[in-house]
C-alpha cells in the first residue's frame, strides 16, 4: 500500500481528495491544525470509505514537529499539500501571517520532501495567479500578473519556490494545480465546505441564504462587461477537482511527467455568471433566492475560465459534473447540516 501526506486533509478540497485517495486504495496520512476545519470531518471520511486515515493534529511552522513526523513515516511516497490560509481580504489585513503560514510551512515541506525516498509533491495554486487574464478561456501559458492579495501572492511565490527548487533537486517532482473556482461537496452529504462565520465565497453565501440562515444575497456588480453585467468565472465540483489530485499523483509516482515541474489549470472550461449561478441554485433546489445588486468588490476580476485541453490530454483528466449537478450536491449538504 502507498502511503500518502495530505496536509489540510480535513479541510474543504483535502477531505474530498483523501475519500478519493483512499477508494483508490492508498493508505493516507493527514496533518491538519483544524484552524480552518473540524475533527468531526474524520468521522465523515471514515463513513464514506469504510476506512480510517492516520490523523495528526499538528502546525506545520512548527518546523521540530514536523521534522519529527516525517522520522515515524518515512515510507511516505508522496505528499498534497493543501494547508494553508485561503482568506482573501484577511490575507490584506494580516500580510505577515500569510507569508508565514503559507510560504515557511511550504519550505519546511519542500526540505522533508527531499528527504524521502520518492520526492513526488501536489501543490494547490490558483487561477488568481493568471489576475484578470487577456484571453478567455486561459491557457497555463497566459502570463501570471501582480498578484492582487497576500494570499494571491503566496500561491505565486509558492510556484517559484517550487520551480527554482526543482532546477537544481532534480529527485524532485512536482505538479501545481491552478484551481478555478471549486464548489459542492460530497455526494454522501457526509462532507463539504464548511465556512466560519459569514461566507466570503458565493456558492456557500447561496447555499445558506437558502437554508435561511442569511436573508439576502449581495451580487457584487452589474454593471460588469459581460452579458449580463455579472462576474463571470469557471465553477468546479470539489469531487471533479479532488480526482485531479489523483490523477496528478498517480502521474508522478508512474514517472509519466514530461518535466519535473508541471502546472495544470483544473477548471470545467465553462464560465458562468453569478445570476447563471443564482438562476442553477433556483433550478436544482426549487426555491427563489433573494438577492439585490450591490457595488462591485474590490479586487474581483471580470471574467476566468479555464482552457482545459492540457489537464484533459496531458494529465488525462476531465470534469464530469456540470453547474447544477455541483449546486444540487451543495444544497444536498448545506441542507444535510442544517436538518432541513
Ligand atoms: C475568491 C478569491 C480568490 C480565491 C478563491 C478561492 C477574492 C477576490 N478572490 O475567488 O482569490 O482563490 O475565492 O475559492 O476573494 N460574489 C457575489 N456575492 C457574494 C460573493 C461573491 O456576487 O456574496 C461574486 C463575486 O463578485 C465573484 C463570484 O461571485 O464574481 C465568485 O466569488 P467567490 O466565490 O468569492 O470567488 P472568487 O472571487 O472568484
Amino acid at each position: 500500500m502507498k502511503k500518502i501526506l495530505v496536509t489540510g486533509g480535513l479541510g474543504f478540497i483535502g477531505s474530498h481528495t483523501v475519500v478519493e485517495l483512499q477508494n483508490e486504495g492508498f493508505d493516507v496520512v493527514i496533518i491538519d491544525d483544524l484552524s480552518n476545519s473540524s475533527i468531526d470531518v474524520l468521522e465523515g471520511i471514515v463513513s464514506i470509505t469504510g476506512k480510517s486515515p492516520i490523523f495528526e493534529r499538528l502546525d506545520l511552522k512548527e518546523k521540530l514537529s514536523v521534522e519529527q513526523f516525517f522520522m515515524k513515516h518515512k515510507d511516505i511516497v508522496g505528499v498534497i499539500h493543501f494547508a494553508a490560509s485561503k482568506a482573501v481580504g484577511e490575507s490584506v489585513e494580516k500580510p505577515l501571517d500569510y507569508y508565514e503560514n503559507n510560504l515557511n510551512t511550504l519550505i519546511y515541506m519542500l526540505k522533508e520532501v527531499l528527504n524521502l525516498n520518492t520526492s513526488n509533491f501536489i501543490f494547490s495554486s490558483s487561477c488568481t495567479v493568471y489576475g484578470q487574464a487577456e484571453q478567455m478561456p486561459i491557457t497555463e501559458n497566459a502570463p501570471v500578473q501582480p498578484a492582487e492579495s497576500p494570499y494571491g501572492n503566496t500561491k505565486q511565490i509558492g510556484e517559484e519556490i517550487i520551480r527554482d527548487t526543482c532546477k537544481v533537486k532534480h529527485e524532485l517532482n512536482a505538479i501545481a494545480l491552478r484551481y478555478f473556482n471549486p464548489i459542492g461537496a460530497h455526494e454522501s452529504g457526509k462532507i463539504g465546505e464548511l465556512p466560519i462565520g459569514i461566507p466570503q465565497n458565493l456558492v456557500p453565501f447561496i447555499t445558506q441564504t437558502g437554508a435561511g440562515l442569511r436573508d439576502c444575497l449581495s451580487v457584487f456588480g452589474n454593471d460588469y462587461p459581460t452579458d449580463d453585467g455579472t462576474c463571470i468565472r469557471d465553477y468546479i465540483h470539489v469531487v471533479d477537482l479532488a480526482k485531479a489530485h489523483v490523477v496528478a499523483l498517480m502521474r508522478l509516482l508512474d514517472q509519466k511527467n514530461i518535466s519535473n515541474f508541471e502546472t495544470f489549470n483544473i477548471g470545467t472550461g465553462v464560465g458562468s455568471s453569478v445570476l447563471e449561478v443564482i438562476a442553477s441554485f433556483e433550478r436544482v433546489s426549487g426555491k427563489s433566492l433573494n438577492y439585490k445588486f450591490a457595488p462591485r468588490r474590490e479586487g474581483d476580476v471580470i471574467s476566468a475560465y479555464a482552457n482545459t485541453e492540457k489537464a484533459n490530454t496531458v494529465l488525462g483528466w476531465k470534469a464530469m459534473s456540470n453547474l447544477d449537478d455541483a449546486m444540487r450536491s451543495a444544497w444536498n449538504w448545506e441542507k444535510n447540516i442544517r436538518n432541513i
